[in-house]
């Protein structure tokens, strides 16, 4: 069976997704993207990087832009329970002779930089310099009105040996879809931590690469707002798919594509998963609600490009199987 238990006593216990860290090539174009578009907070403002967070957000970050030569992805940044898990995951990655080292980081103390078995970079941490929550600040609200990171999603170029990877950490499985061969085998799966539908989910394709970073927004009338706002002040282009409803995670979506090509997901409404017992919903990759509920395939683009994580090198995919494209 290519799907497993979750296993609820993991080596060490990772709370939620974090932050992802991306380069850019002009800080200032990322800037009227990200801040004056969006409508994330800059949180801090160097020379070389911007520090943005959701208006929920107390982590100092959940998106760090950093000016790079090319686009790229830095890390993906996952918060621990406690200093001692940073010492227990620096001993689970050791035994299994991965990448173990604690750069310094701005705004973050002790941090394990690590690796999975296809090189995708992984910082653990467990704290973070806190800043004022401006939640109820409302006059600050701006473009999505973005609250907080959601999750991150990634291509593989094996699903089933990502899968094991996570599982074997604690990510639980929520949703997946399987190829109608028999034996079926795993085209994309959906794993969390924090009790909704995702931390962490996996794509068949070449990887390891970043497909997007989901940012939460309370409700589906901040996406529509921000498709309209979009539509009329020269980020018409970069409206890539949606807006829509996801078959998969039930949650109202759009994807945006950044100045460098970085994919955003705008993402709302999905569902409680704490369950120990939710048992994981199944979709085959012919359905066609299953990207969409109504139906609307994907774009060639949704598929294909991604952002490469720097100086990891990419495997194409064991698995060749077409899904439903729409272009
Ligand atoms: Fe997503």
């Amino acid at each position: 069976m290519p799907v497993r238990p979750p296993v609820l006593d993991p080596p060490f216990n990772v709370v939620r997704a974090s932050h992802v860290e991306l380069g850019v090539r002009d800080l200032a174009r990322s800037q009227a993207f990200y801040v004056d578009c969006l409508g994330l907070l800059v949180t801090d403002e160097t020379a070389d990087a911007l520090y943005l967070r959701g208006v929920e957000e107390r982590n100092h970050h959940s998106i760090i832009l950093r000016k790079t030569r090319e686009p790229e992805a830095v890390a993906l940044g996952f918060k621990l329970a406690s200093e001692e898990d940073i010492d227990r995951a620096a001993a689970w990655f050791t035994a299994r002779n991965l990448p173990v080292a604690f750069p310094d980081l701005p705004h973050q103390a002790r941090t394990l930089r690590t690796a999975d078995t296809f090189g995708m970079p992984l910082d653990f941490y467990f704290k973070m310099d806190q800043a004022p929550s401006m939640l109820q600040r409302y006059a600050a609200y701006q473009g999505a009105r973005i609250q907080r990171i959601d999750h991150v999603n990634c291509f593989t170029p094996d699903v089933q040996v990502s899968y094991d990877f996570y599982a074997e950490l604690g990510f639980r499985l929520t949703e997946y879809t399987e190829t109608e061969d028999v034996p079926a085998r795993l085209w994309a799966v959906w794993m969390h931590r924090k009790g909704n539908v995702h931390d962490l989910a996996f794509t068949n394709g070449h990887g390891p690469r970043l497909h997007h970073v989901g940012m939460w927004t309370a409700g589906a009338l901040d996406i529509l707002h921000i498709c309209d706002v979009m539509a009329t002040s020269g980020y018409l282009a970069n409206m890539e798919r949606g807006p829509g409803r996801h078959g998969i995670s039930n949650a109202f979506f759009l994807y945006v594509r950044d100045p460098d090509g970085h994919r955003v997901e705008l993402f709302t409404s999905d569902y409680l998963t704490v369950d120990p017992d939710l048992e994981p919903i199944r979709w085959t990759l012919g359905d066609p609600q299953r990207q969409t509920l109504w139906g609307h395939p994907a774009p060639k683009s949704w598929f294909e490009e991604g952002t490469a994580f720097a100086g990891v090198p990419m495997r194409a995919p064991e698995l060749i199987a077409r899904p439903v494209v729409a272009r």
